[in-house]
Parts: C-alpha cells; structure tokens; sequence
C-alpha cells in the first residue's frame, strides 16, 4: 500500500510519511474543532446536528491540512493535492482533451504545429519559447508537461493560459508513456527544456527525430545521468575547461546522446563559479533556442 502512494504521488518514504501524519494531525484537529463548535452552538435537532456538522468539517478540513502542512514543510504537496481534489468535486478533469486550449490560436486548424514543452523546473526556457510563438502564425506552444506538481513551470503554463499535466512515473515508464494524450492533444514536436526523466522508447519512436533537447554544455562532454543543472557547471569548472556553451539536439534513448542540431560556446574565465558560469549559459540558452526549434519545424515544413 505505503509503495503505491509512493508511486502515485511522486514521494520518498521520509516525505510519505510527513504526509501521512499531517493527513492524521489535521483530521484529528477537525473533529475536535467540529465537536467544538457544535457544542458551542448547542443545536438540539439531530438532522440539523448532523448537517452543520457535516459542513462544518467541509471547511475546516482543507484550513486545517494546510496550516498543518505548512509545518511539516508539506505545503506545496497539498496544495496540489487539494487542487485535484477542488476539481474533481467541482468537476474539472485533468484529462487533456477537456484541458483548455492556449488563447493565441482559439480554432487551431490543420495546419498549426503543436508543441508540448516537458520541464522540471522553474521554466525560464519554457518562457522564452513561449513568447518567441505567442504570435507565430503556424507553430503553436500547446502543452507543458512536467512531472513535478510544484514546478514553476507549472504556474507559467496556468499564466499563459497554456494546458498542462503532470505525469506520473509509473504510467510514463510502465504505461503507455502518455503518448495517446499527447496525440489526441495533436502534439508534433515536444521540447525538453530542463526535463530530467529519461525518455522511454516508446515515446522517442513516436516522435522520431522531433524531440529536441537543450542540453547546459558542450556535448559529448559533460553529459548523461546526473550532470544536470550546476552539476555540470560544477564538472566543467572542476576539469579546468576553458571553454563550455550550449547543445541542442535530437533525443534518443540515450541520455543527451542523440544528433546534434546546434551548439554554441561560451569562455570559461578565471574566477567563473558554477553560478557565473550558468548565468552565461542560461542567456545563450534563452537566445538560441527558441529560433533553433523555430528552424527545426521549419526544415520539416519545407
Ligand atoms: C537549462 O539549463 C537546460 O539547459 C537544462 O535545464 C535547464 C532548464 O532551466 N536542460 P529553466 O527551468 O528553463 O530555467
């Protein structure tokens, strides 16, 4: 049971249990404070009773989960949580053909390419693309998709008014890897931009050679598990390099393995920290790459 909430909910054991026990500390401190006030209003008709009661506990029950989840440092969890759970009772389905389409093309037609961005983080990237196609007569940002419910990207996806989903694991590498909602979303070209899960194969056949990835160094050097993010600013500085940059490419089922389609470079000077040197390559990353997926589509185009 304890290993499926794990799964479903993306968490490790220490975090499953925090979560467990403010599930326990909230529910036990609804039903005093519903006694309480029921007590209080000292309502004697049983069927009155128990529907104030009822309501009662409605309300104070989500109050009660994120005050006590701000204390065992479980806020964005339930947020979430409470969000899925908001729209399941109000009856919004998470299911993306009900997701609300991007405003920029209200009555997408055929010939509007569609793009799922895939993130895991904060999405500066996924910013830049988006404004590099909010006005873009055929290419269309559709979806973000991320596997982390409390990534920023998230947030810039629900600002944009762009749909998105959150995945879960064992549906993505055991599972049909999501590859019916992206089609029945009419996704042509899916971007990584900061997104840390490999890719199951299932997934790179379906979109053969249109999945692009940006990649924080020169590749092949400093790829692969783990060198992510200021862990690979941190291996170029280390190793002494005088020189590092940006690499875009083609995804296999390699980590940052597959064809390169642009790379460019950046000086490593003295005195560059892991942080100095990620500014660079963030500004690099944000000039080029939403033109480089912009010639991508194009070439496929003509
Ligand atoms: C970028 O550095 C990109 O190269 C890497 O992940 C990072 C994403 O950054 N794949 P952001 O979330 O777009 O700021």
């Amino acid at each position: 049971m304890f290993s499926g909430l794990k799964k479903r909910w993306n968490v490790n054991g220490w975090r499953l249990l925090l979560i467990l026990i403010t599930f326990a500390v909230a529910g036990s401190a609804t039903g005093y404070l519903g006694k309480m006030l029921m007590s209080f209003l000292g309502i004697e008709s049983a069927w009155l009773y128990i529907i104030i009661y009822v309501v009662a506990i409605t309300i104070i029950w989500p109050l009660m989960v994120v005050l006590v989840s701000l204390f065992f440092g479980q806020f964005n969890f339930f947020r979430g949580y409470l969000g899925r759970m908001g729209k399941r009772v109000f009856g919004k389905k998470k299911n993306p053909a009900s997701l609300p389409l991007t405003q920029t093309h209200p009555e997408p037609g055929p010939k509007i390419v569609r793009i799922a961005i895939f993130a895991s983080g904060t999405g500066t990237n996924a910013q830049k693309i988006i404004d590099h196609f909010r006005h873009h007569p055929f290419i269309q940002v559709s979806m973000v998709v991320s596997n982390k419910p409390a990534a920023g990207v998230l947030g810039i996806a629900r600002k944009e008014r762009i749909a998105s989903m959150v995945i879960e694991k064992e549906k993505f590498f055991r599972g049909n890897a999501y590859v019916d909602e992206l089609k029945s979303y009419q996704i042509e070209f899916i971007v990584l931009a900061g997104f840390l899960w490999k890719l199951p194969s299932r997934l790179v056949s379906a979109w053969h050679k249109r999945i692009i990835n940006i990649h924080p160094a020169l590749l092949p050097k400093f790829g692969g598990k783990g060198l992510y993010g200021h862990h690979v600013h941190e291996a170029v500085i280390k190793a002494g390099e005088k020189e590092s940059g940006i690499t875009i490419h083609y995804v296999d089922e390699i980590y940052d393995h597959g064809e390169t389609i642009f790379q460019e470079k950046v000086l490593v000077e003295n005195g560059d920290t892991p942080e100095t040197l990620a500014l660079k390559i963030q500004a690099l990353e944000h000039a080029h790459l939403p033109k480089v997926i912009e010639q991508v589509i194009q070439s496929v185009r003509n």
